[in-house]
């Protein structure tokens, strides 16, 4: 783990009024856990433009009565086994299934893969959430 560093920062008193506001509504301990998530999301966006090495989860919700689905899904995803570090599947109700796959790879080839698999018939949700350490690789 890398060393703390404090540093100053001037803000507008509205601008500083309306954090504070955001950071009770999120529950943050104090300022600094916020601006530092503030700043890994501003990284992760640009770790998506920059198309360095992710990691994340596609979730996908589908019907689990529309024939020859789960079959083409694990197809898919046997395509792109190296994307994939783990998935889990549940039975959401009678008529869904829910499925959640971890991920690690170009953010490009994330992306297209959860596109593949929303264009699947039957599927119903499709979303590929990122994140990042922040750490170059
Ligand atoms: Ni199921």
């Amino acid at each position: 783990m890398s060393d703390l560093v404090r540093f100053g920062v001037s803000l507008n008193s509205d601008l500083l009024k309306k954090f504070d506001e955001h950071i009770k509504k999120h529950s943050y301990s104090n300022r600094s856990n916020a601006i530092a998530d503030i700043i890994r999301d501003q990284l992760i966006e640009q770790e998506w433009v920059s198309n360095e090495i992710v990691t994340g989860v596609i979730t996908i919700v589908f019907d689990h009565h529309q024939r020859g689905l789960s079959n083409n899904l694990t197809n898919i995803q046997h395509d792109h086994h190296d994307l994939i570090i783990s998935s889990q599947h549940i039975h959401l109700d009678h008529d869904n299934c829910f499925e959640i796959i971890v991920v690690k790879g170009h953010s490009n080839e994330l992306k297209e893969l959860c596109n593949k698999l929303k264009a699947a018939k039957g599927v119903k949700h499709a979303r590929v959430n990122l994140a990042t350490t922040g750490q170059k690789v």
